[in-house]
């Protein structure tokens, strides 16, 4: 069975339970999930009017189309 995920966010989430930060990923390509491992800078390259399809390790993009 698959299943695809829609992922829109193009950075991580900051959590600050105290004095140090923890990022939290949110854009779904995160090698090192939970936390951002700096992945999403593909994201940010990606055509905002594009769906982005990645291979299961989410590591380079398969297929991108129309976004409708
Ligand atoms: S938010 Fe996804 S790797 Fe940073």
């Amino acid at each position: 069975m698959a299943r695809l995920i829609r992922h829109t966010d193009t950075g991580p989430v900051e959590l600050k339970p105290c004095e140090k930060s923890q990022w939290v990923y949110a854009c779904g390509l995160s090698q090192g999930m939970p936390l951002c491992d700096g992945s999403h800078k593909k994201a940010r390259q990606e055509d905002a009017s594009k769906l982005h399809v990645y291979n299961a390790d989410r590591t380079e993009v398969v297929e991108a189309c129309d976004d409708k």
